[in-house]
């Protein structure tokens, strides 16, 4: 594998896996120096304004936080007080094409675990609060000043204000505080306590955020994936009974069937990696129509590409991932659909999952791998210029 280029300064992409990742929080001192934030103020405070995008206000009055959802009216803005309040606006990766060039910086994480870009702004004072998330977060300063105070392990049976509308952890006592400038960023794991107030009247972090799926919702969403493929005629038998002396007993043999079935659904790999891939890259926002205005079709990309090649580009909003089956054998995800992939057609499926744009030449590719393109299109998981 190639040496990865690390936002970390002298640690490696290795070392951070190894000894952070999930572990430890870790300040990276100008990790961007030369960063050049795509959003600023007013454009954050535009999209918080959008019917498409979701969008929060956090204001705190001394002891007391309040929470607005967007999205909001400029009189919103007007009429904030002076300090002490937040704007979140999450996913602003779907909305603004180039805030991508900041999450090349974090592909040496898997895609289907990237959650989205959630861009802060707040005035002196402003920020959610002492809380801790359940994800991952790299936490980027591109603007202002901001304190962090980090330290602890939460989880849902720690004590939290009762009474307000965002996560407080109550008597917070943080166990490291840093000042973070522009292009300094701190990774926070999930569960570690964090509260991040700013200290200036321009502050803006960028939120780089993974998620990870519960148990509880791997397991439902599997049994449902494998349940709706099944005739009620599939079921527990038991021919050849034995007799046993108490019919109030389920007997051990009958736990050991139902534990067959489980696994005979566990152990086909083909039917395992089809849900998890399509359960990881359904859309963030499933009611957000992608689509294009007018659907293709395999004769007018082929038609295309005889007046020369096609450059192919994910969707800023897309999740794209594949499982290998076997050597020459792939299956593609894109926004919760899956295309089985073989031979040649494997290269496509790898290379779009790789890279953010991809030259389609006439005669390289197959009418299978055209006809995925043609339907990766028209689901609007990749555009054309
Ligand atoms: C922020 O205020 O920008 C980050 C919020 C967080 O701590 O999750
Ligand atoms: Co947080």
């Amino acid at each position: 594998m190639t040496q990865q280029p690390s936002p970390f300064g002298d640690i490696s992409v290795e070392t951070f896996l190894k000894e952070y990742w999930q572990k430890k929080p870790l300040l990276i001192r100008n990790a961007f120096p030369d960063l050049e934030p795509p959003v600023g103020p007013d454009e954050l405070a535009g999209l918080a304004c959008e019917q498409d995008v979701e969008s929060r206000l956090v204001i705190q009055n001394q002891d007391n936080w309040e929470l607005k959802h967007g999205p909001f009216g400029e009189e919103t803005f007007a009429e904030l007080p002076e300090n002490n309040w937040t704007l979140l606006v999450q996913a602003v990766d779907h909305w603004v094409p180039e805030a991508n060039e900041i999450l090349e910086q974090f592909r040496f994480i898997p895609n289907w675990r990237y959650d989205d870009l959630m861009v802060s702004f707040a005035s002196q004072g402003g920020g959610v609060g002492p809380h801790y998330d359940n994800y991952d977060v790299f936490l980027i300063q591109t603007q202002g000043k901001r304190r962090w105070e980090v330290g602890g392990f939460f989880d849902q049976n720690s004590p939290r204000r009762p009474d307000l509308p965002v996560m407080i952890i109550p008597d917070w006592e943080p166990e490291n505080t840093w000042i973070l400038e522009p292009g300094d960023m701190l990774y926070i794991p999930p569960q570690v306590g964090h509260n991040g107030v700013s200290e200036s009247d321009d502050c803006m972090t960028y939120s780089v955020g993974f998620r990870a799926p519960s148990h509880a919702e791997i397991l439902r969403s599997f049994t449902d994936f494998v349940g709706e493929k099944l005739t009620s005629e599939s079921r527990y038998t038991d021919p050849g009974m034995d007799l046993q002396d108490n019919p109030g007993q389920i007997g051990p043999e009958a736990l050991q069937q139902v534990r067959d079935i489980f696994n005979r659904y566990l152990n086909d790999e083909s039917q395992l990696a089809t849900w998890l891939g399509q359960y990881v890259t359904d859309p963030k926002y499933p009611d957000l129509d992608q689509e294009p205005e007018d659907e293709i079709s395999l004769e007018q990309i082929q038609g295309a590409l005889e007046d020369g090649d096609l450059l192919l580009t994910r969707n800023e909003g897309s999740r794209l991932s594949y499982y290998q089956l076997a050597d020459d054998k792939v299956i593609l995800f894109a926004d919760g659909t899956s295309f089985e992939c073989e031979g040649a057609t494997c290269t496509l499926a790898t290379s779009l999952c790789q890279n953010v744009n991809i030259v389609i030449n006439q005669g390289d590719w197959s009418d299978q791998a055209l006809q995925i393109l043609v339907s990766l299109f028209n689901q609007g998981s990749v555009y054309c210029e």
